[in-house]
């Protein structure tokens, strides 16, 4: 079984469906990202991670809560189990030809992308909405206000904010009180700079969601920050990607990670890390 965590109110599953890399560029097609979240919850999944603005720069908006959306109805299992969570703040553009990702953080505009990813996602109430990420130009609290007033409204349950400071988790949980469930911040072994808003996160008994718990596939990265987690999966018998998972889920019991995957076989991989025990040596080892 799929190691379980409370998430807020929620009893779901520690290791969710990080469903990015299925409707973003390079993508491998709808049917393929249908499957690969079928094959996630047939296996025990009981969290996806979206977005209002997981979709191809320049493309129909929305495809990743839509392929979430359809996906669910399309399962035959208990759907009142899986928690869905979504995000607003960003939408695609393109820059020097590029696609990127821009902010807008205007009350206005999370209250209208907010309605509009329930609808997506095809739900009265979405389970989990995080702002995206902070707009330089719109003070945060006014952002946060916006996630408030949606969940005052009924459209979110429940909310969270994504790359955030300690002290914007501090306004947030000014404002949002007991609504605010979650921090999603990128963390993995090439990316530690978090750490203080992970450790803070359990203090005041907050989720912490890592993003990018494998260090993206998007970029070039360091490979050699991975050999030691290469080292202890040789002795597991395991691939090291399910060793970097267990170790970011040995940082708390508040921690949860989201793997993207393309295809089931990675995601199925992914959801055995929670089965991994990782020793008190090999925990200092890899720090
Ligand atoms: N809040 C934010 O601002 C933010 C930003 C970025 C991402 N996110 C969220 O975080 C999620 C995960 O991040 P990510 O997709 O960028 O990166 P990631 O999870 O660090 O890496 C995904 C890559 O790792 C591979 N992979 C996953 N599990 C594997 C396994 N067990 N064995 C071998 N390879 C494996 C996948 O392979 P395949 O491609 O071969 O399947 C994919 O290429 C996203 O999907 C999204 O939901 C949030």
């Amino acid at each position: 079984m799929v190691l379980h965590r409370n998430l807020g109110p929620y009893d779901t599953t520690a290791i969710g469906l990080g469903e990015m890399p299925l409707t973003i560029e390079d993508n491998l097609g709808w049917q393929q990202g249908i499957d690969t979240i079928h094959a996630a919850l047939d296996a025990g999944c009981r969290h996806i991670d979206t977005a209002w603005a997981y979709y191809c720069s320049g493309g129909e908006e929305q495809t990743g809560e839509k392929l979430v959306r359809e996906a669910l109805s399309s399962w035959h299992g208990p759907r009142d189990e899986v928690s869905v969570a979504t995000k607003v703040g960003h939408y695609r553009n393109f820059t020097d030809g590029t696609p990127t990702w821009d902010v807008d953080g205007r009350p206005e505009n999370l209250i209208l992308r907010g309605k509009q990813s329930a609808k997506a996602l095809g739900v009265e109430a979405i389970d989990l909405l995080y702002f995206h990420r902070p707009d330089p130009a719109v003070p945060y609290e006014e952002s946060i206000e916006a996630i408030r007033q949606l969940v005052d409204e009924g459209v979110a349950k429940y909310a969270g904010v994504s790359n955030a400071s300690i002290g914007q988790i501090d306004i947030a949980r000014r404002i949002l009180g007991d609504r605010l469930i979650a921090v999603q911040n990128q963390y993995s072994p090439i990316y530690r700079q978090t750490q203080d808003t992970l450790d803070y996160t359990g203090k005041v008994g907050l989720g912490f969601v890592c993003w990018s718990p494998l260090g993206g596939y998007r970029r070039k990265k360091d490979e050699t920050v991975f050999d030691p987690f290469r080292a202890v999966a040789k002795a597991h018998g395991v691939s090291y990607q399910q060793i970097v998972l267990a170790w970011e889920l040995a940082k708390g019991s508040h921690v949860f990670v989201i793997p993207g995957a393309h295809r089931p076989r990675t995601i199925l991989d992914s959801l055995r890390s929670g089965e991994v025990r990782l020793t008190a040596q090999e925990l200092a080892e890899l720090g």
